[in-house]
């Protein structure tokens, strides 16, 4: 696991996009992994800049998002899948019909989550990636408890993470309860990994992903595990490393 303290957000931003960048220029179909939430939201801008002002081509990539609330589907304005088109793939020449997400309003999440699995693994897995943490030391919906080995399911998402999304909803009472997740014994399979973390606030969950011990307690702990794994936080976020 490598580890890059940015000095500012900015120079974080750049540490991600950098990880794109090289695998999107390694050739054409390129399989990207996509998160949602504020974590990636700056190396998203910093990807379509690159876009706009250096020729950086997402032409014949594809991408699969990490999880999608159940109950919305794609063009929710709460969706992942909206999310995702609005902060990066309606700004870049990635061909939206190829960016994939777990389909909330499907009528059997549960064969809905296998299928996701299915398809990624058809598309030949996920080349890169990009990766927040929850303040618990969780990844995607993978809550503390979640088997190492977890694959795309449906999950029920904690109080804490409810109350953390709230924000994005006009009422508390909005936000879904539950959510398809990849798993994560999926997330480990993709070949490479961009965490990315900033504030204080997130210190005690990076301290736990580099430093504790592999363990459900703390799901991100997982990524010890694999071979090819780079985290890009902020000084605040590494606060707590010893
Ligand atoms: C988002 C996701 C979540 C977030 C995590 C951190 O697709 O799966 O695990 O990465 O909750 O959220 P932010 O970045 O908003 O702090």
């Amino acid at each position: 696991m490598e580890i890059v303290i940015a000095q500012d957000a900015a120079a974080g931003a750049r540490a991600v996009a950098d990880e794109f960048e090289q695998v999107l220029r390694a050739g054409d179909g390129a399989v990207l992994g996509l998160a949602t939430g504020s974590s990636p939201v700056a190396a998203y801008a910093e990807l379509i800049r690159r876009h706009r002002e250096e020729g950086l081509s997402f032409a014949g990539a594809r991408a699969f998002l990490l999880d999608e609330y159940v109950g919305l589907p794609a063009d929710h304005p709460q969706s992942y899948h909206r999310f995702i088109r609005e902060q990066l793939v309606d700004h870049v020449d990635l061909d939206s019909s190829t960016v994939i997400s777990p389909d909330g309003a499907a009528a059997d999440p549960a064969e809905e989550a296998e299928r996701y699995d299915a398809a990624i693994a058809a598309a030949g897995g996920v080349d890169l990636q990009i990766l927040g943490i929850g303040v618990n030391g969780h990844i995607a919906f993978n809550e503390p408890g979640s088997s190492l080995a977890s694959r795309t399911r449906v999950v029920a998402l904690t109080r804490s993470t409810i109350e953390a999304n709230a924000r994005f909803f006009d009422r508390a009472e909005d936000v879904p309860r539950h959510a398809l997740s990849q798993g994560l014994g999926t997330i480990r399979e993709a070949r490479r990994i961009v965490l990315t973390a900033t504030g204080e606030q997130k210190a005690a969950a990076v301290a736990q992903l580099v430093e504790g011990a592999v363990s459900a307690r703390w799901p991100a702990t997982v990524l010890q595990l694999h071979p090819h794994v780079t985290v890009v936080v902020d000084e605040a976020a590494a606060s707590r490393l010893e």
